[in-house]
Protein backbone atom coordinates (compact mmCIF):
# COMPACT_ATOMS: atom_id res chain seq x y z
CA UNK A 1 0.00 0.00 0.00
CA UNK A 2 1.14 3.45 -0.94
CA UNK A 3 1.99 6.09 1.53
CA UNK A 4 1.61 9.41 2.13
CA UNK A 5 5.54 10.93 3.01
CA UNK A 6 4.58 14.19 5.16
CA UNK A 7 7.44 16.82 5.48
CA UNK A 8 7.44 17.02 9.43
CA UNK A 9 6.92 20.72 9.91
CA UNK A 10 5.29 20.66 13.12
CA UNK A 11 4.40 24.01 14.78
CA UNK A 12 5.35 22.10 18.13
CA UNK A 13 9.34 22.13 17.97
CA UNK A 14 10.82 24.94 15.78
CA UNK A 15 14.32 25.22 14.99
CA UNK A 16 15.69 28.22 16.02
CA UNK A 17 19.60 28.31 14.91
CA UNK A 18 22.57 25.50 15.01
CA UNK A 19 22.19 25.27 18.51
CA UNK A 20 18.62 25.35 19.48
CA UNK A 21 15.03 24.62 18.89
CA UNK A 22 11.59 26.26 20.72
CA UNK A 23 9.19 23.79 22.50
CA UNK A 24 6.83 23.38 25.38
CA UNK A 25 8.76 23.51 28.91
CA UNK A 26 8.10 21.88 31.78
CA UNK A 27 9.08 25.45 33.74
CA UNK A 28 7.22 27.31 31.79
CA UNK A 29 5.31 27.73 28.64
CA UNK A 30 7.80 27.71 25.34
CA UNK A 31 11.36 27.27 26.44
CA UNK A 32 14.55 27.09 24.60
CA UNK A 33 16.29 23.39 24.18
CA UNK A 34 20.04 22.32 22.93
CA UNK A 35 19.40 20.57 19.20
CA UNK A 36 22.79 19.07 19.40
CA UNK A 37 25.93 19.13 22.14
CA UNK A 38 26.40 22.54 22.91
CA UNK A 39 30.11 22.76 24.55
CA UNK A 40 31.33 24.56 27.75
CA UNK A 41 31.95 28.71 25.85
CA UNK A 42 29.94 27.76 22.74
CA UNK A 43 28.28 31.34 22.16
CA UNK A 44 24.39 30.48 21.41
CA UNK A 45 22.14 32.90 20.62
CA UNK A 46 21.44 37.01 21.21
CA UNK A 47 19.28 38.76 22.65
CA UNK A 48 17.49 41.29 20.13
CA UNK A 49 14.91 43.94 21.04
CA UNK A 50 14.35 47.48 20.74
CA UNK A 51 16.18 49.66 23.32
CA UNK A 52 14.04 51.91 25.58
CA UNK A 53 14.88 54.34 28.22
CA UNK A 54 14.69 52.93 32.05
CA UNK A 55 11.57 54.79 32.44
CA UNK A 56 9.64 52.71 29.40
CA UNK A 57 10.76 49.76 30.23
CA UNK A 58 9.47 49.87 33.87
CA UNK A 59 6.40 51.14 32.19
CA UNK A 60 5.72 48.30 29.69
CA UNK A 61 7.16 45.71 32.36
CA UNK A 62 4.39 46.68 34.79
CA UNK A 63 1.90 46.73 31.80
CA UNK A 64 2.84 42.99 31.05
CA UNK A 65 3.61 41.81 34.75
CA UNK A 66 -0.29 42.75 35.08
CA UNK A 67 -1.11 40.80 32.06
CA UNK A 68 0.48 37.91 33.09
CA UNK A 69 -1.00 37.69 36.79
CA UNK A 70 -4.48 37.43 34.61
CA UNK A 71 -3.02 35.12 31.65
CA UNK A 72 -0.53 32.91 33.30
CA UNK A 73 1.75 34.00 30.65
CA UNK A 74 5.13 35.07 30.17
CA UNK A 75 5.77 38.39 33.10
CA UNK A 76 9.13 39.65 31.54
CA UNK A 77 10.66 40.02 28.81
CA UNK A 78 12.99 43.58 29.24
CA UNK A 79 16.44 42.67 29.45
CA UNK A 80 19.10 45.22 31.67
CA UNK A 81 21.31 46.35 28.32
CA UNK A 82 23.44 49.53 30.83
CA UNK A 83 22.75 52.75 33.29
CA UNK A 84 20.28 53.91 30.53
CA UNK A 85 18.79 51.83 28.52
CA UNK A 86 17.09 48.20 28.64
CA UNK A 87 16.11 45.57 25.61
CA UNK A 88 12.41 45.07 25.07
CA UNK A 89 13.08 41.39 23.83
CA UNK A 90 8.90 41.12 23.39
CA UNK A 91 8.99 40.39 19.70
CA UNK A 92 8.15 37.28 17.62
CA UNK A 93 11.96 37.87 15.80
CA UNK A 94 14.02 37.52 19.21
CA UNK A 95 13.45 33.76 20.03
CA UNK A 96 16.20 33.97 22.34
CA UNK A 97 13.18 35.27 24.41
CA UNK A 98 11.71 31.87 24.99
CA UNK A 99 14.76 30.88 27.24
CA UNK A 100 13.32 30.06 31.04
CA UNK A 101 15.57 31.04 34.41
CA UNK A 102 16.56 28.34 36.62
CA UNK A 103 18.39 28.36 39.72
CA UNK A 104 21.00 25.79 38.56
CA UNK A 105 21.58 27.43 34.90
CA UNK A 106 23.46 26.04 32.31
CA UNK A 107 24.23 29.30 30.34
CA UNK A 108 24.54 32.98 31.10
CA UNK A 109 24.19 36.27 29.51
CA UNK A 110 27.28 38.38 28.89
CA UNK A 111 26.91 41.56 27.67
CA UNK A 112 29.42 42.94 24.75
CA UNK A 113 29.63 46.42 23.82
CA UNK A 114 26.01 46.83 24.39
CA UNK A 115 24.81 43.30 22.87
CA UNK A 116 23.59 40.30 24.86
CA UNK A 117 24.91 36.81 24.16
CA UNK A 118 23.92 34.12 25.61
CA UNK A 119 27.39 31.56 26.30
CA UNK A 120 27.06 27.83 27.25
CA UNK A 121 28.53 27.75 31.17
CA UNK A 122 28.65 23.94 30.82
CA UNK A 123 29.04 20.77 27.91
CA UNK A 124 25.06 20.94 27.84
CA UNK A 125 23.99 17.17 26.23
CA UNK A 126 21.17 17.52 23.03
CA UNK A 127 17.70 17.97 24.64
CA UNK A 128 18.58 19.53 27.39
CA UNK A 129 16.38 23.07 28.20
CA UNK A 130 18.66 26.09 28.20
CA UNK A 131 18.10 28.10 30.98
CA UNK A 132 19.81 31.47 32.72
CA UNK A 133 20.05 32.89 36.30
CA UNK A 134 17.45 36.31 35.35
CA UNK A 135 19.13 38.08 38.34
CA UNK A 136 15.92 39.74 39.90
CA UNK A 137 16.57 41.63 43.11
CA UNK A 138 15.28 40.03 46.55
CA UNK A 139 12.92 42.91 46.96
CA UNK A 140 9.98 41.71 44.61
CA UNK A 141 10.70 37.99 45.04
CA UNK A 142 6.98 37.02 45.41
CA UNK A 143 6.17 38.57 42.18
CA UNK A 144 8.11 35.80 40.48
CA UNK A 145 7.42 31.89 42.16
CA UNK A 146 10.07 30.19 40.27
CA UNK A 147 9.34 26.44 38.94
CA UNK A 148 12.92 25.48 37.93
CA UNK A 149 12.65 22.08 39.68
CA UNK A 150 16.59 21.95 40.18
CA UNK A 151 17.48 20.97 43.38
CA UNK A 152 19.12 24.46 43.99
CA UNK A 153 16.00 26.30 43.89
CA UNK A 154 15.21 28.34 46.71
CA UNK A 155 10.92 28.73 44.83
CA UNK A 156 11.57 32.61 43.67
CA UNK A 157 13.23 34.18 41.03
CA UNK A 158 15.98 35.60 42.96
CA UNK A 159 20.01 36.14 41.97
CA UNK A 160 22.43 33.57 42.94
CA UNK A 161 23.94 35.73 45.59
CA UNK A 162 20.82 36.72 47.70
CA UNK A 163 19.53 33.34 47.34
CA UNK A 164 21.01 32.59 51.21
CA UNK A 165 19.09 35.88 52.54
CA UNK A 166 16.12 34.54 50.84
CA UNK A 167 16.37 31.23 52.55
CA UNK A 168 17.25 32.79 55.86
CA UNK A 169 14.12 35.27 55.36
CA UNK A 170 11.22 32.12 54.17
CA UNK A 171 12.57 30.01 57.27
CA UNK A 172 11.88 32.86 60.04
CA UNK A 173 8.36 33.53 57.98
CA UNK A 174 7.73 29.73 58.29
CA UNK A 175 9.02 30.01 62.05
CA UNK A 176 6.50 33.02 62.74
CA UNK A 177 3.66 31.22 60.82
CA UNK A 178 4.10 28.16 63.20
CA UNK A 179 3.91 29.78 66.27
CA UNK A 180 0.72 32.26 65.20
CA UNK A 181 -0.96 28.71 64.38
CA UNK A 182 0.50 27.03 67.86
CA UNK A 183 -0.94 30.09 69.95
CA UNK A 184 -4.14 30.08 68.31
CA UNK A 185 -4.55 26.09 68.28
CA UNK A 186 -3.91 26.58 72.53
CA UNK A 187 -6.37 28.95 72.95
CA UNK A 188 -4.02 31.38 73.89
C1 LIG B 1 11.55 35.73 28.98
S1 LIG B 1 10.11 34.82 29.34
C2 LIG B 1 10.63 33.15 29.13
C3 LIG B 1 9.84 32.43 28.07
C4 LIG B 1 8.47 31.97 28.47
N1 LIG B 1 8.53 30.63 29.02
C5 LIG B 1 7.49 32.04 27.32
O1 LIG B 1 6.84 31.03 27.01
O2 LIG B 1 7.36 33.10 26.73
C6 LIG B 1 10.09 35.09 31.08
C7 LIG B 1 8.85 34.61 31.76
O3 LIG B 1 8.75 33.18 31.74
C8 LIG B 1 8.31 32.70 33.00
N2 LIG B 1 9.39 31.94 33.63
C9 LIG B 1 10.68 31.87 33.22
N3 LIG B 1 11.42 31.09 34.04
C10 LIG B 1 10.58 30.67 35.01
C11 LIG B 1 10.76 29.84 36.16
N4 LIG B 1 11.93 29.30 36.49
N5 LIG B 1 9.68 29.61 36.94
C12 LIG B 1 8.47 30.15 36.64
N6 LIG B 1 8.23 30.94 35.55
C13 LIG B 1 9.29 31.19 34.74
C14 LIG B 1 7.92 33.92 33.82
O4 LIG B 1 6.58 34.25 33.55
C15 LIG B 1 8.84 34.97 33.24
O5 LIG B 1 8.35 36.28 33.43
ZN1 LIG C 1 14.30 27.75 40.79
Amino acid sequence: MASMIVRNTSPLVRRVNAFCEARHSRIHGQGLFARRLIRKGTRIIEYVGERVSKSESNRRGLALYREARSTGGAAVYTFELNDKQDLDGNKPYNHARLANHSCDPNCEYVNENDRLFMFALRDIPKGEELTFDYGYDIAHFLDHPCRCGSEACVGFIVRRDQRLRLQKLLRRKSRTAEKKAEKEASGA
